[in-house]
């Protein structure tokens, strides 16, 4: 299959090219990095890279940025940023791919645990988190030509703990090779409105 991934570069993309180059032709794309640089909040930005891409089979987005901060100080612009980045951002990869995608396609999107368990100056990634895996239970209905959609919900990466780990105080870590799979049974299996939890 030709498989496009979005975020390729990333600590979950890398996991997820690492599973499938073996198997498929893997288009990696990042904001800065990989094979094509696209970004995904802007619209224009996703049209030319599918049109410099060309179909595809499969489409696996690893991408998306949301503010974390005190929800006594959140505003309207700081919740404005995951619904451009990563709930917009994804959904248009969606919008704007769904004509550029072979029949029997699929799109596979990134949510998170926050959807269902929130943590404290998690609300906006709650939020966006939980919008995708909505819309991709919604879609999946709708989508014609056997194009198929799941999102996965991993929990906190062993390898991000680092980094955010002092944010998920308590959460189990799940290592990268454990989320990539969950990628590979949504672009290689045939479930669609799913979304794939891994804690
Ligand atoms: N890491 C975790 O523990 C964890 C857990 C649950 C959910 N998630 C979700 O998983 C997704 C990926 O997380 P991650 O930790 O793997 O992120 P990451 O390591 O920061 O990687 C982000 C990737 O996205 C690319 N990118 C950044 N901005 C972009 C843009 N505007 N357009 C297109 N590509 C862009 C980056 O490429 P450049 O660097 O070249 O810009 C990079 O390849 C996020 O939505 C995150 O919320 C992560």
């Amino acid at each position: 299959m030709k498989i496009i991934v979005v975020g390729a570069t990333g600590t979950i993309g890398t996991a997820v090219v690492a599973a499938l180059q073996d198997r498929h032709d893997i288009v990696k794309v990042g904001g800065k990095s990989g094979d094509e640089r696209a970004d995904i909040t802007d619209s224009a930005s996703i049209r030319a890279l599918f049109q410099r891409v060309g179909r595809f089979d499969a489409l696996v987005s690893a991408t998306g940025k949301v503010h974390f901060g005190d929800f006594a100080a959140i505003t309207e612009k700081e919740v404005a940023v995951g619904l451009k980045d990563k709930l917009m951002g994804q959904i248009n990869l969606v919008l704007i791919g769904r004509d550029h995608a072979n029949d029997g396609g699929s799109f596979t999107l990134t949510s998170g645990v926050l959807s269902h368990d929130p943590i404290r100056m998690g609300a906006c990634a709650s939020l966006v988190n939980g919008a995708i895996d909505a819309f991709v239970r919604a879609a999946a209905i709708e989508l014609p030509r056997g194009l198929r959609i799941n999102s996965i919900s991993p929990g906190l990466l062993t390898e991000s703990a680092v980094a955010i780990g002092d944010l998920f105080r308590g959460h189990e870590t799940v290592p990268a090779v454990r989320v990539a799979n969950a990628y590979v049974k949504s672009v290689e299996g045939r479930h669609t409105g799913r979304v794939f939890d891994v804690l």
